[in-house]
């Protein structure tokens, strides 16, 4: 007997998960879905659940549907909690992109000062629900995809004690591209990632067991198209993909081009008056329109104007393969306990792992990581250590060290007036500070 709690059900992106839930019925049967979400959802959660509804009986599948405010509700007896939250909706996101620009740094919701301001509003209302799994589903995996996931996974990893596995959309796009370039199903490759969340570099490709890593680097090297919805997608300069002797991620966009990113995005910020949650806002609103719709009985198109392509997939794949104690790999976020030797044990990382029943086992990488990639990773999870650090006991310093290491950032006096104004602006959201 199944049961699925989905937290932050009235996500626009929940018909997209609900998709994956029905069309893998057959080896994932889930008897009971919770959708729930909080008072100020309950509009976007009541159109959700009556799409869902409508999805589910045009597939005939036996799913029970429910809707609830009621979060201990749906989290009780669960098997799978997925958390989906977004603390402060799209306007919290909207701040947290622009508080940064108006400081002349790069402003994104899951990296740099927006990134650290989402992980302060997010991480206590995180192990809030941790507590509630802890009492009323001690035996379920939390799967999150909250954002910014490694971040949110370690926390949960280092303060609860539930099981949890972080998930991102990323990996599993990067290996359909692969696939695509190559022309094999993904059974016949073996993609090797390593890294953290949203800063993840792919070291090694094997097509049907032969080692095409060097091809694949030169075929992708100047290559566009290699981005997320969500993310400019400026050209890798083929020297320079070369020298990193790996694929970066597209959210690397943001290290490596930090100048050429910033004016892209201050620049689009300028001419429209509009950052990216501004858009996603009105993106949402034609989304909403559309579920409202009596016919509607499948996702929309125009769903893929998000940057969360195939997450329903990433997810779906992740829940039937612990369910069916499968063994076959994917890259998810867990804890690291020595497989990338240069982190410390307790932290998040982004890696293959074989996902069995008692859920993923992380494969050591190949070989060590080459000192350009282990400098950047090594720095990135110090600030993330230390945001977690900030974020569960309100600790000033160790948020004015979290952000002035930031690569984003760099300079303790902008750290500083941003962190002020990151306080200031989330105060409604701050309780630990
Ligand atoms: C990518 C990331 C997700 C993120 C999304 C944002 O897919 O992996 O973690 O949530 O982009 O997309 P949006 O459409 O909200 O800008
Ligand atoms: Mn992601």
């Amino acid at each position: 007997h199944l049961k699925i709690a989905v937290i932050g059900g009235g996500s626009s992106y929940t018909p997209e998960l609900v998709e994956g839930l029905i069309r893998y019925y057959d080896e994932f049967p889930v008897a009971e879905l919770y959708l729930a979400d909080i008072e100020a959802g309950a509009d976007k959660l009541r159109i959700i659940g009556e799409l869902a509804q409508r999805m589910i009986d045009a597939s005939g599948k036996p799913i029970k549907l429910h809707t609830t405010l009621d979060r201990r509700e749906a989290i009780r007896g669960a098997d799978f909690v997925a958390t989906q939250i977004r603390v402060g909706m799209l306007d919290a996101r909207s701040r947290d992109e622009k508080i940064p620009l108006a400081h002349h740094l790069i402003g994104q919701e899951t990296t740099g000062a927006g990134g650290f301001a989402k992980a302060l509003r997010t991480i206590p209302v995180i192990l809030d629900i941790c507590r509630d799994i802890e009492e009323l589903a001690p035996g379920a995996f939390m799967i999150n995809f909250t954002n910014p996931a490694g971040i949110i996974t370690e926390a949960v990893s280092k303060h609860s004690r539930v099981k949890s596995v972080g998930l991102c959309n990323l990996p599993i796009s990067t290996k359909m591209q692969i696939a695509e370039l190559y022309g094999v199903p993904q059974s016949d490759m073996f993609i090797e990632i390593v890294g953290i969340n949203h800063l993840n570099w792919t070291t090694r490709v094997l097509i049907e067991g032969e080692d095409v890593t060097e091809d694949f680097l030169n075929k992708l090297s100047g290559a566009k198209g290699t981005s997320m919805a969500n993310i400019p997608d400026l050209e890798w300069d083929s020297e320079f993909i070369q020298s990193v002797g790996a694929l970066p991620c597209p959210y690397h966009r943001y290290y490596y081009m930090k100048e050429e990113m910033y004016r892209e995005i201050s620049g689009h910020y300028q001419e429209t008056g509009k950052t990216r949650a501004d858009e996603v806002k009105e993106v949402e609103a034609e989304l909403f329109e559309i579920y409202k719709q009596p016919e509607v009985n499948s996702k929309p198109a125009q769903l893929e104007k998000r940057g969360g392509a195939y997450y329903s997939e990433a997810a779906v794949q992740l829940m039937k393969s612990i369910y069916n104690d499968t063994g076959d790999i994917q890259t998810v976020n867990v804890r690291n306990q020595g497989i990338i030797p240069d982190l410390p044990g307790d932290v998040s990382i982004e890696i293959n792992c074989v996902i069995k029943s008692d859920g993923p086992h992380a494969l050591a990488p190949s070989k060590p990581l080459p000192p350009q990639i282990r400098g950047l990773l090594q720095v990135v999870k110090a600030y993330e250590e230390l945001t977690i650090e900030a974020a569960v006991k309100g600790d000033y310093a160790s948020a004015l060290q979290a952000l002035t290491i930031h690569p984003l950032v760099g300079d303790e006096r902008i750290a500083k007036e941003v962190l002020a104004d990151i306080l200031e602006q989330n105060a409604d959201y701050l309780p630990q500070f």
